[in-house]
């Protein structure tokens, strides 16, 4: 199939976008660059544009004439959205919308779109299905919602099909060292531990330790890079043979504590890193752990890479690759 990637250029996005290459899928990253960049795109060409350039989003999809468009491009930074809540629906919903209008203009209907656990909120349940309510408890989430409600029912009138992948916290790396997280400012754990353990920051925060949670940080349920790009690929595939919309999560239902992590990169790389305790950060959730049996089922998805010793691996591989900031 041809596939036009948004955000490809990016960590996540660049991954997928390798996958897709490696199973023989024809691919057109679309990309400004703010956060993405030129050498993480190792399959297909690039353009590089802004999904606010409507004009150029849409002669893109008439010339390219995509099967299907995923789309990564997006802020992703909760704290962030806190601050800067307009930011986030500027660009991760009014700029996804024009996409689709985009899309239904030049008639292509199938869409693959990366959500977010975000967008439940604070649930208290100890494995969220995608039946879990959505209550999302900041704009980063919201603005992820906004869309998948906007999808469902367009859906429903017939005028998309679309997968919805909810991500749960992706880190690691292509464990080839080709790509990899590369932000500017890296505000993720693992990614900041492993700077941590670099010499790049003093210390790690560790925000908030009177959570109701076993050890009172803040739980999450981290999964591979490429078992998100994988997923992809399947929700591509049944897109294509299904004539219908879904949404999925994508974990592997275990959580990990910001301790237990922390713990975890200090082993992995070797390096006693000094951690300071302090306030919670604004906009997180106490626990979020994804039942990801639905992918499992319906796509066929296997993940494998279940094993945070080999997420942290990966990524501080690729770490220690990229030059001190
Ligand atoms: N944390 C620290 N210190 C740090 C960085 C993070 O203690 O320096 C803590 C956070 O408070 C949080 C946990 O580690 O409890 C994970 O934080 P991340 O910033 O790594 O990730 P988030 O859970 O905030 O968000 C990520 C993605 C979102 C996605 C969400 C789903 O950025 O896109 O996972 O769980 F929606």
């Amino acid at each position: 199939m041809r596939v036009l990637v948004t955000g490809g250029a990016g960590y996540i996005g660049s991954h997928a976008v390798l996958a897709l290459g490696e199973q023989g899928h024809g691919v057109l990253v679309f990309d400004n660059l703010s956060t993405g960049h030129r050498e993480s795109v190792l399959h297909g060409d690039l353009v590089a544009g802004d999904l606010a350039d409507q004009a150029l989003v849409t002669r893109t999809l008439r010339e390219f004439r995509p099967d299907a468009v995923m789309h990564f491009a997006a802020f992703i930074r909760v704290d962030e959205s806190m601050h800067e809540p307009a930011k986030y629906f500027a660009n991760n919903t009014a700029n996804t919308l024009n996409l689709l209008r985009a899309m239904t203009e030049a008639g292509v209907t199938r869409f693959v779109f990366s959500s977010t656990a975000a967008t439940y909120g604070t649930p208290e349940v100890p494995l969220i299905t995608e039946d879990t309510p959505q209550q999302p408890i900041n704009p980063y989430g919201m603005s992820k919602l906004l869309v998948e409600r906007a999808l469902r029912q367009m859906a429903e009138l017939g005028a998309m099909r679309y997968v919805a992948l909810r991500y749960f916290n992706v880190a690691g790396a292509d464990p080839q060292g080709r790509i990899g997280q590369k932000y500017p400012e890296a505000t993720h754990l693992i990614t900041r531990a492993l700077k941590t353990a670099k010499g790049e920051f003093p210390a790690l925060s560790v925000f908030g330790t009177d959570y109701p949670t076993p050890d009172g940080t803040c739980v999450r349920d981290y999964i591979h890079v490429l078992d998100i790009a994988e997923a992809h690929v399947r929700a591509l595939e049944w897109l294509e043979k299904e004539g219908r919309s879904d949404v999925f999560n994508l974990g592997y239902g275990r959580g990990y504590s910001v301790r237990e992590v922390v713990e975890r990169a200090k082993q992995v790389t070797g390096i006693n890193f000094p951690v300071v305790e302090t306030g919670r950060r604004e906009g997180d959730p106490a626990a979020l752990v994804a039942s990801s049996s639905k992918a499992r089922r319906v796509l066929g998805w296997t993940p494998r890479h279940d094993n945070l010793e080999f997420i942290i691996k990966t990524a501080w591989d690729w770490e220690k690759k990229l030059p001190p900031a």
